[in-house]
């Protein structure tokens, strides 16, 4: 064998383990495969569900979402437990300018009182193991970005609000099943809304 050939073959090997741990890990396919997975998940889920028991906010943003053919992978509600009315869908969407996938977070709150700030708070498991946690400041969550990137603006008046959110699923995450709860409080600490979100990679 000629000794010169072997950083070469040594090269190819580690560029061979570098594409497999690639492929194995990270790549996630097309975005097409990922929404179909993702379908298939929350038919699943819903075929175990009691439909009688379902409230009417809910069946109207599930008839938003079959209209559309949006794939739902979370819901957000007024409230954590109990008595909840639904306030918002979260989807998941083919990211036309990375190639990748987006979610899109559709929300519809009326506030009977004007909201002043509160606290967000987010937690995610990853493959059922804690991930992420974090909490903020809700009014001065985006006040760095550029104003044009600025979402939040309190105070916001009583009254109806609507809000549509996109965040990009970054291509590093790994594969695996991503469950995240977010909830947001008022200036009392009482919650004003509650959420999950649970998608595949
Ligand atoms: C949410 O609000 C938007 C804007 O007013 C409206 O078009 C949409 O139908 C509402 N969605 C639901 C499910 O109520």
């Amino acid at each position: 064998m000629n000794c010169r050939k072997i950083p070469l073959i040594i090269l190819l090997i580690l560029m061979c383990s570098v594409f497999s741990l690639y492929m194995i890990f990270f790549n996630h396919g097309p975005p097409e495969e990922i929404l179909k997975t993702n379908l298939k998940k929350s038919a699943g889920k819903k075929a175990n569900e009691d439909v009688d028991e379902l409230t009417d906010s809910e069946i109207a943003w599930r008839k938003f979402i079959k209209d559309n053919n949006y794939v739902a992978i979370g819901t957000l509600w007024d409230s954590c437990d109990g008595d909840k009315d639904t306030i918002g869908k979260v989807i998941l969407l083919p990211d036309k300018q990375s190639g990748g996938i987006k979610s899109r977070t559709f929300v519809n709150v009326t506030f009977d009182e004007e909201y002043n700030g509160g606290e967000l708070g987010i937690s995610v498991k990853y493959n059922g193991k804690d991930l992420y946690d974090n909490k903020w400041d809700f009014c001065s969550i985006d006040e760095n970005e550029e104003e044009e990137d600025r979402q939040v603006f309190c105070p916001y008046k009583p009254g109806f609000h609507a809000w549509i959110t996109d965040r990009k699923v970054p291509k590093y995450l790994p594969k695996g099943t991503y469950f995240s709860k977010t909830w947001l409080t008022d200036g009392d600490g009482e919650l004003v809304a509650c959420g999950f979100s649970e998608f595949v990679l």
